[in-house]
């Protein structure tokens, strides 16, 4: 049995957001916005470990009780400058424990509202694939492209356009290589993909958006709000 370790990256400023806090800490429910992150990754059966990658700046992590995380929780503190140096970063750490053939699942801090029931999509999908792959859902929306006056330059199709999120699961030795030649992505499925290989898309919903703007924060309060 191959085992599954989460690998959380968390450095990030939160610059479109816009607040004097990184995002990732900003009050959802009573918790830090990662809490819950974090907390639907220990509370799978399936996921072994889990490591945030903190920035070596933080001064907010230490300000907030973490310890009915229980002890599938580790932090990192090696982030990078950007996610993928982040998370190049935390793949380093891990290899004290994983080995080549374990998955490795690459989790936004800023997506608190990831279900146990995604996960389980994820890993039923997953479980026997040679490549790996990630949650994404079907582009809905018309796209349009925006010309400099923010005008209508042309609308796009959208016939076979996936929104990609996270997590993202590859084995580890394969996502490690990926990443050491390739750092010029937005996500691990775009290093993969620079060898060549095709990740799988794992349909998820839209509630497992990525709080990137301060409305985003209302938005995720009622979808958990919603589900207790
Ligand atoms: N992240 C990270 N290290 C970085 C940049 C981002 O670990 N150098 C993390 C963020 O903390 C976040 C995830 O990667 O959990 C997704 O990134 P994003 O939503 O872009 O967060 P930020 O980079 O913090 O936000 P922004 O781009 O608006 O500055
Ligand atoms: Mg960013």
């Amino acid at each position: 049995m191959r085992r599954h370790y989460a690998i959380v990256p968390a450095a990030g400023s939160g610059s479109r957001f816009g607040s004097g806090t990184p995002k990732q800490y900003l009050d959802l429910l009573g918790r830090p916005l990662i809490h819950h992150t974090l907390k639907a990754l220990v509370a799978c059966p399936a996921v072994d470990r889990v490591w945030v990658v903190l920035s070596p700046e933080d001064n907010e992590w230490n300000r907030h009780d973490w310890s009915d995380l229980g002890p599938k929780l580790e932090t990192l503190r090696c982030g990078g400058t950007t996610r993928a140096d982040s998370v190049s970063n935390g793949l380093q750490a891990a290899a004290m424990v994983a080995a080549d053939d374990d998955w490795i699942l690459v989790h936004d801090a800023a997506r608190p509202c990831i279900s146990g029931a995604m996960l389980g999509a994820l890993f039923a999908e997953l479980a026997d694939d040679p490549v790996g792959g990630i949650l994404a859902v079907p582009v809905a929306d018309t796209l349009k492209r925006a010309d400099a006056e923010q005008r209508v330059a042309a609308t796009e199709p959208r016939d076979g356009l996936w929104q990609a999120q996270t997590p993202q699961m590859f084995r580890y030795g394969l996502l490690r290589e990926a990443l050491e030649k390739c750092r010029e992505v937005t996500d691990e499925a775009g290093a993969i993909e620079a060898l060549g290989l095709k990740p799988k898309l794992v349909r998820a919903d839209a509630t497992n958006f990525k709080v990137t703007y301060p409305a985003d924060l209302a938005l995720a309060a009622m979808i958990l709000r919603g589900r207790k």
